[in-house]
């Protein structure tokens, strides 16, 4: 396959804290790649290293070696200065807890992640209109976050994660705050974001989640202990 045709390409990622005197390798040599609009997820025991793994893609954190690749740029390589500019046009995050900002309107948290990217006003509001609107959220727009049920609020946040138009989605336990109903509505509106060509890379511990998802790696011990796609592949 032609490399450019991988929107995220992992190659030999190792990260290594320090608990006191006792290394702990949270991952080790882990190697893979990332089509467009893969809609994937990544299980495994609790300590496996999935959010380390997730803090190093999303450039959280930086790894004891390896390197990581988005849309053909060694983001691993990025300075300090460097970093945040490119977290913030490359890479959209879903958080367990939502993450939204408690004392701005729907619209408003949306429209903040475009500010930070040096959007025009006009266009802003016009994106976040529009994207809420797609998440079903048209009603709502003008609500703080203690105004919207978790459901809700995830689906702000996950406009908001879409807003820079990011080569991948990392969420972290998107559905881990959610009732059933909740949960299947959201990973629901993540794969059709998928089908539409966003790539969406999810941890989850919930094999009804990763069940949903195209592809499932399944993590131990911050290595790859399996990389599964699933047979029938969604069109
Ligand atoms: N900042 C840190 N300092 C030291 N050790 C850490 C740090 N962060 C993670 N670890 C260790 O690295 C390993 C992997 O942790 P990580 O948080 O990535 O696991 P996880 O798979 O996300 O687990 P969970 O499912 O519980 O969220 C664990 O052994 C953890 O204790
Ligand atoms: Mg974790």
């Amino acid at each position: 396959m032609n490399e450019s045709e991988h929107i995220l390409r992992v190659r030999n990622l190792s990260k290594t804290y320090m608990q006191g005197k006792i290394p702990v390798h949270a991952l080790s040599d882990v190697s893979f790649d990332v089509k467009k609009g893969e809609f994937m997820s990544i299980v495994g025991p609790s300590g496996s290293g999935k959010s380390t793994f997730l803090s190093m893609i999303g450039l959280l954190d930086k790894p004891t070696g390896g390197s990581v690749f988005i849309d053909g740029i060694e983001v691993t390589k990025a300075s300090d200065r460097e970093a945040p500019v490119i977290r913030r046009e490359k890479i959209g995050f879903v958080f367990q807890h939502f993450n939204l900002i408690p004392t701005l309107s729907a619209l408003e948290n949306v429209d903040i992640a475009m500010r930070f990217a040096r959007v025009p006003k006009g266009r802003r509001k016009e994106r976040a209109v529009e994207l809420l609107t797609q998440m079903g959220l048209r009603d709502r727009m003008n609500h703080k976050p203690s105004e919207l049920s978790g459901g809700e609020q995830q689906r702000v946040a996950i406009a908001r994660a879409m807003a820079n138009y990011p080569a991948i989605i990392l969420a972290d336990e998107p559905t881990g705050e959610v009732d059933t109903k909740t949960r299947n509505m959201i990973v629901a509106l993540l794969k059709e974001l998928a089908e539409k060509g966003q790539t969406i890379l999810i941890v989850t511990h919930d094999t009804a989640v990763s069940a949903q998802t195209q592809r499932v790696i399944t993590m131990r011990d911050g290595m790859i202990a399996s990389d599964t796609k699933a047979e029938q592949k969604y069109t």
